[in-house]
This record gives structure tokens, sequence and C-alpha cells, in this order.
């Protein structure tokens, strides 16, 4: 993992959860992904730690008051490990559900993301455009990751929206983009005018890139005679570990040459939603942008779309960039002015208002 020695960092809290040092209020943006979770704060702070838990079964002795590891929270009075250490665990929840964000695990993830976000901030946090769509959907997000970081103010936005706005120098009040979030679960498809959001021309789609992993670990533990997590293979095709039993490696090449196969398939897919939504359309976008981490295996196959197909810089972070942008341009004292008002438009309080969708 690219931010390895931050990831399932470790820092003292007090006795409130909280840690003494940390400042109060900040903006951060939170990318609550299926596969990974990613935390930009405004200070520069980077985390992403993988969408992993593990449950921890209660023992003949009573936990209460026995300590916990930093990396374990507890949900429901039952222990939960939450990043790496949960992967390959025996009671890790490894159904991908869709309705994920309304499961302990989900809870979970925002309690231990809590370490890395002070009280009274102001978090940017995004749903899937599929789900983004039900507003009761968005309030249960947003009460949860409210009442859990106790946040000043919470926004919740589509997730691929965010990505627009992690590049700011893509405002323009009128130019038409599209991007395309791949993530572990979900595909976006975005498009945008200036700063407004272009609903009938959006859709979200549930295939992302987790059914490569998991095919092969499947195939795996049916060849090494063990249980191969799907974030073991994806771990290895990054060069990042390699899948071991029984004292030997597995063949890297054939791991890869596989997940590339797989790959090229579910691009196949991918491309063919871009054709259905756009059409016609694809040449009225000045660009089509890329982002989440399976645009990073995946634009090899995606490039072909159009001219002007671009893989953004640091794609599996853009989300969460932009959610921090979007938050400093809403509510932020000291921003610079900006031509048109933002996506998320306010209500005549000034309290912003959901994307009309
Ligand atoms: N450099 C890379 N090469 C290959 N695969 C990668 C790379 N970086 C990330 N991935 C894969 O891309 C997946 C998607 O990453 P991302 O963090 O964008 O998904 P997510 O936001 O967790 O999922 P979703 O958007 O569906 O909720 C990761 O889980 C990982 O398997
Ligand atoms: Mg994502």
């Amino acid at each position: 993992m690219k931010d390895g020695k931050e990831e399932n960092g470790r820092r003292r809290r007090g006795q409130d959860g909280s840690d003494p040092k940390k400042p109060r209020g900040k903006f951060v943006g939170l990318d609550i992904g299926y596969g990974h979770t990613k935390i930009v704060t405004q200070d520069g702070e980077r985390m992403m730690f993988p969408s992993a838990v593990a449950l921890v079964a209660p023992t003949a002795v009573q936990q209460f008051g026995a300590p916990v590891a930093e990396d374990e929270v507890v949900i429901d009075r039952i222990r939960c490990i939450v990043g790496s250490r949960a992967i390959g665990k025996p009671n890790r929840c490894t159904d991908l559900e869709d309705l994920w964000w309304i499961f302990p695990s989900f809870k979970a993830i925002v309690t231990y993301a809590s370490t890395w976000i002070p009280p009274q901030s102001t978090v940017i946090t995004g749903l899937p455009l599929h789900h983004y769509i039900a507003p009761d959907a968005r309030d249960i997000v947003h009460d949860l990751v409210k009442t859990i970081l106790k946040a000043k103010r919470v926004l919740v936005t589509p997730q691929g929206v965010g990505a627009f706005y992690s590049d700011l120098s893509q405002l323009h009040a009128t130019a038409k983009v599209a991007i395309v979030d791949i993530g572990t679960w979900t595909t976006e498809l975005i498009a945008m005018a200036g700063n407004d959001f272009i609903g009938t021309l959006s859709t979200g789609v549930v295939s992302g890139v987790h059914d490569i992993y998991r095919t092969v670990a499947q195939e795996l533990s049916a060849k090494m005679d063990r249980t191969v997590d799907p974030y073991e293979v994806e771990r290895s095709n990054r060069g990042d570990g390699e899948i071991r039993a029984q004292g030997r490696a597995y063949a890297q090449s054939w791991i890869d040459e596989r997940v590339a196969q797989l790959a090229k398939d579910r691009a196949a897919l991918i491309l063919a939603k871009m054709v259905d939504l756009w059409g016609d359309h694809a040449p009225d976008f000045e660009s089509v942008f890329f982002c989440g981490g399976g645009a990073q295996l995946l634009f090899p196959y995606l490039k072909g779309y159009r001219d002007g197909a671009i893989l953004m810089k640091d794609a599996q972070y853009a989300n969460a960039v932009g959610f921090l942008k979007m938050g400093e341009l809403l509510y932020g004292q000291d921003t610079p002015p900006v031509t048109d008002e933002p996506a998320v438009s306010r209500n005549e309080t000034g309290e912003p208002q959901p994307l009309a969708v």
C-alpha cells in the first residue's frame, strides 16, 4: 500500500477516545470505500486503510476494562479489528454487501476513522450514486457519521463528484467533463457541466474490481489448500507481498496473468456501460477522467474509449481530496473566490442542499 507506513497508524488516545494533542475541528474528506477508506485533512494528512473488519468472539473471561489494541473498536459490545490486521482473520466480514453502510462493520470503520478526525470537524463524505439518490440513505449515513465522529457538520455527496473537485483547475463555467470512478464494488459514471451535475448523463453501476480479486482468490484457495483472501491477491498484484502456503510462494506470473485476463473482461463491461450512457454525447466532453483504485488496474484497457481520456493523478485518493476541497469551498473562510457556486447549492438559510438528481 502506498501509504504503508501510515496504514493502521497508531496514535495514543485520550480517556474519551480523542487525542489530546489534536486540534479540534478540521475540514476532512472521508471516502469510505467498500475496499479502502481514505481520509484527507486540511493540514495535508492522508490516511488509507483497508475497509476490512474482523469480529473478535467474546471469550470466557470478561473483557470489561481489558485493554483493546489501537486498531480495535467496540461496536454493540463486540470487539472489531479494523484495517490490515483483519485480513485473513476467521471472523472477517467478507461478504461485500451493497447496503453495507447500515451494517455494524461500517460503524466500526467510521469509529476507527475517528482516530484521525478530531471532534467538531466539518466532514464531507460520499455514497455511491445509486444509493445517494435515496434521501433516507443520505440521512442514515449523515447521522451515523455525524454522531460517531462528533462532527460539527457532515455533507454527503455522490462519490465520483468528489473527484471532480480534486483539481480545481478543472472548474470551468461551461466545459463538460466526464468522470469514471472505478472502485472495489461500484463504478460511477458522472457528467458535469461546469459546476453542474448532469443527472441524465450520470449513473452508478454495481460493478468494480472486487470480483477479479475474489475469483483469483477462490482459484488459489483450491490450488493451495488454504483460504486466500481477495486482499492478498490485490496486494500481490501490486507487488506488495507473495501468496504463500506450505513454505512456498505461488507463481506470481500466473497470478498476474489471471488478474490481467479478468481485468480485460471487466473493462469491456464498463466500456459497454459508458457507451450505453454517453453514446453520441461522448465527443461533447472536454475530457474523460478516470479515478478510483480500479482505474489504475483497468485504464490500459479503457483509454481507447476516446482521445482525451486521462488517468487522474493519485487516482485512489481523488474523491477524498475533492471532498475536502468541497468542504473548504462551501464552508471555508479563507478560500479563494470561485466564479460559480459549486455543485451543491444552498437553501435560504445558507445550509447546503443535496444535488438535484
Ligand atoms: N495500483 C493498483 N493496481 C491495481 N489495483 C489497484 C491499485 N490501487 C488500487 N487498486 C485496487 O482498486 C480497488 C479500488 O480502489 P478504491 O479504493 O478506489 O475502491 P473503493 O473506493 O474502496 O471502492 P468503492 O468505490 O466501490 O466503494 C482497490 O480495492 C484495489 O483492489
Ligand atoms: Mg470509491
